[in-house]
C-alpha cells in the first residue's frame, strides 16, 4: 500500500460494511488490513488466503464487498471472483493484482468483479473503489431483503404499452426520439420506463443529462430473479418529466456479457410495473435486439431523407415480414424531414411502399438540447419540433400498435432460426 492520504471517516456510508480479503501474501494482507484502519469507523474486515476458504467464507459471512487477489490459489482469483459473485447475491467484487498486463481489466470485469486495482493501490484510490462498491451493494441488499415480502404480495398485473425505437443506420435519431417520446409520455403523467438497450455505446442518461452509478449490467450481474420493485432501484429518475431510466452498462465489456435471456427478462419485468416502456436500441440487428422487437406492441423504424437509409428500412421490412410482425407493428418514422436533399415525403412513400407514421424536422435546437441533456419536448416546448414530438407522443397514445395479448406472436421465430442455423 502507498501514499499517506487520510480519508475522512463517513460513518453512516461506512458503517456497516464488511469487507472480505482474500490475498495469499501475508505482507499485501497486513498491508490491506492496515489501510482499512483509516476507512470508516465500523468496517469489518477478515482475512484468508486462499481461493476454497475465499469462497466459503463469502457464502457464509455474505460480505458487502470482497477483495481478491489474482494470485490467489487452488484456483486463481478471476476464477475465485467468478465464484463468489454468482454464489453471493448483492456482493461487490474488487480484485487486486501486482502489474495487470493488457486485457486483465477485461477479464476481471468478465468474471463478475466491480473493479480492478493494480497493487500497490493508492488508499484514496482504495476507498474511492470501496465506496462506489459497497454503495451498488448495500443497494442490491436492501432491495433483495424487500423481494420475499414483495413476492407473496398481490402480483403486479399492470401491462405496459411497448415501444421499440430502431434503425439499422446510425446517427438517424433513435435516441432522441426515444428520450423524447418517453419524456414526453411521462410528462403528460403516464409512469413511463425508459431502457438503454445500446449495451456498448448506450447515451440515453447523457441525453437527458444524467450519470448513472448503477445500470443494466449492476441489475443482471447479481440477480437471477428481480421484480420491478428491485428493478427500480438501478433506474435514475429524470426529475424534469418523472420518467424513470434504466441506463446501459458503463463499459461496452460489460455490454458483452448481457445475455439475450438477460433481456428477455428485464422486459417481462418492466412492463409489469409502467403504463409505457421505450426502448432505445443500437443501429443493429442482434440476437438481444430481437428479443426486444419480438416483445414490443409497436417498433419504431426512424429514417431519414436519404437512399442509403430508405433502403436501410426497406430491409428491416423484409427482415420483420420474416418474423411475422403484423404490418400495424412498424411504423416509419423519418427524422430531418424537412432536409433539402431533393426528396420529399411522398417520395419516401412510394419508396417504402408503406405510409410515413410521423414525420420530424431538422433544427439545430436538436443537438443543442442533446449536448446540454436537456428533453427538447420540454426544454423548448414552443418550438416546430417540440410540437412535432408531441404529436408522436398522441400517436402513441392512441396506441395503434400490434395488440400485446399473444395472438399471432410469432415468438422469436427469427431468432430461433438465428440460432440454429448459427
Ligand atoms: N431532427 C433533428 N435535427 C437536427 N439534428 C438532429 C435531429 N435528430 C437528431 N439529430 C442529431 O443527430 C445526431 C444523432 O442523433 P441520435 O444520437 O439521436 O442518433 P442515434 O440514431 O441514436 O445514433 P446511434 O445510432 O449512434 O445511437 C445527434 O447529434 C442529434 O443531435
Ligand atoms: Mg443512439
Amino acid at each position: 500500500m502507498s501514499g499517506q492520504t487520510s480519508h475522512p471517516a463517513q460513518e453512516t456510508k461506512r458503517g456497516r460494511a464488511s469487507i472480505l480479503l482474500a490475498l495469499a501474501e501475508e505482507h499485501v494482507r497486513s498491508s490491506f488490513t492496515l489501510a482499512l484502519q483509516d476507512y470508516g469507523g465500523g468496517v469489518v474486515a477478515e482475512t484468508c488466503s486462499d481461493s476454497s476458504s475465499a469462497v466459503a467464507r463469502a457464502i457464509e459471512c455474505r460480505p458487502d464487498v470482497v477483495l481478491v487477489g489474482a494470485e490467489l490459489q487452488p484456483s486463481d482469483g478471476f476464477t475465485t471472483v467468478q465464484e463468489i459473485t454468482s454464489r453471493v447475491p448483492g456482493v461487490s467484487a474488487l480484485l487486486v493484482m501486482k502489474d495487470p498486463a493488457p486485457g486483465d481489466y477485461r477479464r476481471a470485469l468478465q468474471a463478475g468483479a466491480r473493479d480492478m486495482l493494480a497493487i500497490p493501490v493508492e488508499k484514496k484510490d482504495l476507498f474511492a473503489a470501496l465506496d462506489a462498491a459497497i454503495t451498488v451493494s448495500t443497494a442490491k441488499r436492501s432491495a433483495l431483503e424487500d423481494i420475499t415480502a414483495r413476492a407473496q404480495q398481490a402480483p403486479e398485473r399492470q401491462t405496459a404499452r411497448k415501444i421499440v425505437v430502431f434503425s439499422t443506420k446510425g446517427g438517424t435519431g433513435k435516441t432522441f426520439l426515444a428520450t423524447n417520446l418517453a419524456a414526453g409520455l411521462a410528462r403528460a403523467g403516464k409512469r413511463v420506463a425508459l431502457i438503454d438497450l445500446d449495451l456498448q455505446f448506450g447515451d440515453v442518461s447523457l441525453a437527458l443529462g444524467m450519470v448513472p452509478d448503477r445500470t443494466l449490467f449492476d441489475l443482471v450481474q447479481s440477480y437471477g430473479q428481480f421484480d420491478v420493485a428491485l428493478m427500480r432501484e438501478f433506474m435514475l429518475t429524470h426529475a424534469a418529466s418523472g420518467l424513470q431510466i434504466l441506463p446501459a452498462p458503463l463499459f461496452p465489456e460489460q455490454g458483452d456479457q448481457i445475455t439475450p435471456d438477460d433481456i428477455q427478462a428485464i422486459l417481462d419485468v418492466v412492463q409489469l410495473g409502467y403504463d409505457y416502456v421505450v426502448v432505445d436500441t443500437p443501429p443493429f440487428f442482434e440476437e438481444r435486439i430481437l428479443v426486444a422487437l419480438d416483445w414490443a406492441d409497436d417498433v419504431i423504424l426512424v429514417g431519414s431523407m436519404d437512399l442509403p437509409t430508405l433502403k436501410n428500412i426497406k430491409l428491416s421490412y423484409s427482415t420483420m415480414d420474416l418474423m411475422a410482425y403484423p404490418a400495424e407493428k412498424l411504423h416509419v418514422v423519418v427524422n430531418r424531414a424537412d432536409s433539402r436533399v431533393g426528396l420529399e415525403l411522398r417520395d419516401v412513400e412510394n419508396h417504402l411502399g408503406r405510409k410515413v407514421w410521423h414525420s420530424i424536422s431538422s433544427s439545430v435546437d436538436v443537438p443543442r438540447a442533446l449536448n446540454a441533456g436537456e428533453s427538447i419536448l420540454l426544454s423548448k416546448a414552443g418550438s416546430r419540433v417540440a410540437k412535432e414530438l408531441l404529436g408522436l407522443v398522441a400517436l402513441v397514445e392512441q396506441g395503434s400498435g400490434a395488440n400485446n395479448n399473444g395472438q399471432g406472436r410469432p415468438q422469436g421465430r427469427f431468432r430461433r432460426r438465428a440460432t440454429n442455423d448459427g
